[in-house]
């Protein structure tokens, strides 16, 4: 095994968590976006080594241990590169092949080869929905649900015979065999053979943003209690395969991805996106029966402002509706709670309410902190004593977990008008709370870690070259930044070069940054950090920057500000090391050069 081609090296490394992998050699514990757990590279008795689940990359804070999951196996199991891939493809199940790549291709056609036959299976459902005989169930139960036929085509709705080899026959006549049939998930093997999946229900089909079927819902006609107190499934979906991964897709992003409204609407039923569609608001999607993933609400921000959230009132949906608030937030994301109240779910409301009704329910969405706060407040008597500081406690909980101090602010006057305590005595309960959730690291440890880290980069330097503390931070703060976003990284781009860094690490991170926004690509950190696989202290000073946790208010006059600082701190070490009155003339007038063309750099401020 020589050659590991970098899409089954994605593919082996999306299939693995680090977490999971992480979580059997540590007690991890989970600490705001991320996990820790003390550090398994050095000594330690209060926990700074952290792992961010998005990015799938550890660092510890204490020593400067840092890199990408398969640094992380590598080093826990004393593997080499190779060995620490194998181990994970086996962890997920992935066969590698002799040559590393041929099984990537066979994926790939495979995926190919499930895309052609949903395809004609969609076609296959649409037609029988059409034929005046066959199709006649499933057009009056789409009928009853109010569905027009412009909608039914639009969503390439259709319908599966009540047969088991309706669709089988056709796929076979197409020339496939019952064990690709299978694998698509469009038949079950059975003890006399395949026989269809999806009989006699309505058929959704899933599509992706790129427009390929990727699999299908299929919905029962009637409800799912049968006479004898049986029930059945009320949707049957397509199970998983190479090409359907229900966690990473959404159903109808195919159409939401082309409105011109700026948030996305989340519902959790097909039926309840159908309906919002048909009444003209088309940036709605769901969740393919499953609950939403990171993978999903990270892929609705692609699209969207904000998120929101549309689900079912009960129980059970709001439960949901928060477990999404959570994700999506962990996603990066911010989130709203469309209430519909008086109807059960997004479809009813609509038929209820029309969409003017819907329409003002949207305006109204809850920002989602309001939100969680109304639920825990329906749960206490704020006219009793210990109802109200139960309820100050909670709020205060919900507020610990923000990071936008003017939102905390905002709800802390609120909970005062609410409960009648002061505004300090909130805020004291709000500062506690958030100080027992987060433990820095003691200043001490952190200035030991920057010493050490400094040192290794001033290693072989001339004086002249020698990079301070302050470049440092300075440095890794623009790398993180550029990394955010190609916006960020261009206008830092056109004022400083990947070869003004001031090591070799940050100077090739740079450049990979630079490169992989100017394709127009997503910054994937893990996948840039495998550029420095190898090389501890290169996988350690790469790795520190994806950890920067800071968040700025002006991220763009931050840039400019750091910029300015390390071309700054340049020239006074330049300047320092200078023995040649002629050369520090030089460097001084350089120095007045920079303030100078500092206030040509485009600040928006
Ligand atoms: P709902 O029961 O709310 O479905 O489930 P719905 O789409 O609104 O359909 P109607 O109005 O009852 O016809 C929400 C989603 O949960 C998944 C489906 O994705 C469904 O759209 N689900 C539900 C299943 O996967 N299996 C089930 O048996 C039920
Ligand atoms: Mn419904």
């Amino acid at each position: 095994m020589a050659f590991i081609s970098g899409e089954l090296l994605n593919e082996i490394s999306m299939a693995n968590d680090i977490v999971d992998y992480a979580s059997s050699f540590m007690q991890l514990k989970k600490s705001g976006r991320g996990y820790m757990a003390c550090c398994p590279f050095h000594n330690e008795k209060t926990p700074s080594f952290h792992i961010d689940r998005d990015k799938q990359l550890f660092h510890c804070f204490g020593c400067g241990a840092s890199g990408n999951f398969v640094q992380l196996v590598m080093r826990l199991e004393g593997l080499d590169f190779h060995d620490a891939i194998k181990q994970m493809a086996e962890r997920a199940g992935i066969v590698i092949p002799e040559n590393g790549v041929r099984e990537v291709n066979e994926i790939t056609r495979k995926k190919e080869r499930i895309y052609e036959m949903n395809k004609i299976a969609a076609r296959f459902f649409y037609d029988t929905l059409m034929d005046p005989e066959k199709g006649r169930a499933g057009r009056e139960y789409f009928a009853a649900r109010r569905l027009s036929r412009k909608t039914v085509i639009r969503f390439g709705l259709g319908y599966s015979p009540d047969s088991y080899d309706a669709l089988l026959a056709v796929l076979k006549s197409r020339g496939y065999t019952d064990n690709q049939i299978v694998e698509a998930g469009l038949a079950v093997p059975g003890k006399r053979g395949a026989y269809d999946k999806f009989r006699g229900r309505v058929m959704f089909p899933i599509i992706n943003a790129r427009g390929k079927i990727i699999g299908f819902g299929g919905r029962i006609l009637g409800s799912e209690k049968l006479p004898d107190g049986k029930r059945l499934a009320k949707y049957l979906n397509s199970p998983e395969t190479p090409a359907f991964d229900k966690g990473s897709n959404l159903f109808a992003l195919n159409l939401a991805k082309h409105s011109n409204e700026k948030d996305i609407i989340l519902c959790e039923g097909y039926m309840d996106v159908i309906t919002v569609h048909q009444a003209g608001i088309s940036n709605c999607v769901a969740t393919l029966g499953t609950a939403i993933t990171e993978a999903q609400a990270k892929l609705m921000l692609r699209y969207g402002r904000e998120i929101l959230i549309c689900y079912d009132m009960d129980e059970a949906g709001t439960k949901a509706a928060l477990r999404a608030i959570d994700i999506i937030a962990s996603a990066g994301g911010k989130s709203r709670v469309i209430r519909i109240t008086g109807a059960k779910d997004p479809d009813e409301f609509i038929t209820k309410y029309g969409v003017s009704g819907f329409k003002k329910a949207i305006d109204k969405a809850m920002p989602s902190t309001e939100f969680r706060i109304s639920l825990i407040k329906r749960e206490f008597d704020l006219n009793d004593t210990e109802g109200k500081v139960r309820f100050v406690e909670e709020t205060a909980k919900i507020l610990a977990g923000l990071s936008d101090p003017v939102e905390v602010e905002a709800y802390i006057k609120r909970t005062v008008t609410d409960t009648g305590i002061s505004e300090q005595s909130i805020f004291g309960k709000y500062k506690e709370i958030k100080g027992k959730e987060k433990k820095p690291m003691p200043a001490r440890d952190r200035e030991t870690f920057r010493r050490r880290e400094l040192n290794r980069v001033n290693t072989d330097k001339a004086p002249e070259e020698k990079v301070t503390s302050t470049m440092l931070e300075a440095e890794k703060r623009i790398l993180s930044l550029m990394s955010k976003s190609r916006h960020l990284c261009m206008r830092a781009y056109d004022i400083m070069k990947p070869e003004e860094f001031s090591t070799a690490v940050y100077i090739k991170l740079a450049e990979l940054i630079h490169k992989e926004s100017q394709a127009g690509g997503i910054i994937e950190p893990a996948s840039i950090i495998n550029e420095f696989s190898g090389n501890t202290e290169s996988e350690n000073l790469a790795g520190a920057v994806f950890f920067n946790r800071e968040e700025y208010s002006d991220e763009e006059k931050t840039l400019y500000d750091l910029i300015y600082t390390v071309k700054l701190n340049k020239l006074d070490t330049k300047i320092k090391a200078a023995m040649d009155p002629r050369e520090i003339g030089e460097l001084l007038k350089q120095k007045s050069n920079l303030a100078a063309e500092r206030r040509s750099w485009p600040t928006n401020i």
